[in-house]
């Protein structure tokens, strides 16, 4: 049997955590409770907002400890356990504090083919810190991803649950993480792909010199 069956190691989260927020922070406003309430009047039963709510206690409180869980669950009148499920089960509830920027750096097939790797490791190397971990300053988080459905734009990133930024070059990057310093959001921006080879310059890294990492056609040698 593998070793790995026999003993296997499944970090538990830790279910009694000490509380990140205080009683008096722990609230929400008259404004909140009534935005709450009105995305329950949109379901046919209050569980239903349950991710609107959840999503709008991340943007309050930042992440989702238990403490914030359990007040949105009470907020919207629902079992514990039901919120908690839900904002366990998706990655993009934050369920530990992260840096006011999240960069989710896609390495799935198509980054990687294109870079998504180098990528990864240049924003390593200009933040100073691994994957996984949030600069000293509070200000980056980064984190590496599976596939965010933007294949044709690889490599590209995500920006704290937001917009995408494609096409990623190290240039791209820098002016990315001083923007972001600055305060500035890259805009929210949808890509067209080209349609023929023409348009594609036989890359669709067409802003990116070609490189040896990227050697597979645009076209399938098969169908050629
Ligand atoms: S492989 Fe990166 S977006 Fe799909």
């Amino acid at each position: 049997m593998a070793d790995f069956i026999k003993h296997p190691e499944v970090p538990l989260p830790d279910l009694d955590p000490a509380p990140s927020f205080s009683e008096e922070e722990l609230v929400f406003t008259e404004e909140e409770r009534a935005q709450i309430a009105e995305y329950v009047r949109r379901y046919p039963t209050a569980d239903g907002a349950v991710m609107r709510a959840l999503w709008l206690a991340q943007e309050k409180f930042g992440f989702l400890p238990p403490e914030v869980i359990r007040l949105v669950a009470e907020t919207l009148g629902i079992p514990y356990a039901q919120a908690y499920g839900v904002a366990t089960f998706y990655t993009q509830y934050y369920k530990q504090k992260k840096g006011r920027y999240v960069l989710d750096v896609c390495t799935s097939f198509s980054c990687q083919l294109c870079g998504g790797y180098d990528m990864l490791h240049y924003l390593e190397e200009q933040l100073g810190i691994q994957k996984g971990e949030t600069t000293e300053d509070g200000l980056f988080t980064l984190q590496e991803v599976e596939c965010l459905g933007a294949c044709g734009s690889a490599p590209m990133l995500q920006v704290t649950n937001g917009p995408y930024v494609f096409n990623l070059t190290p240039e791209k990057l820098d002016a990315l993480l001083e923007d972001l310093r600055a305060g500035k959001m890259p805009a929210f921006t949808s890509v067209t792909l080209p349609q023929d080879e023409d348009e594609m310059g036989g890359n669709r890294r067409s802003d990116a010199p070609q490189s040896a990492v990227y050697e597979t056609p645009p076209v399938a040698r098969t169908l050629e």
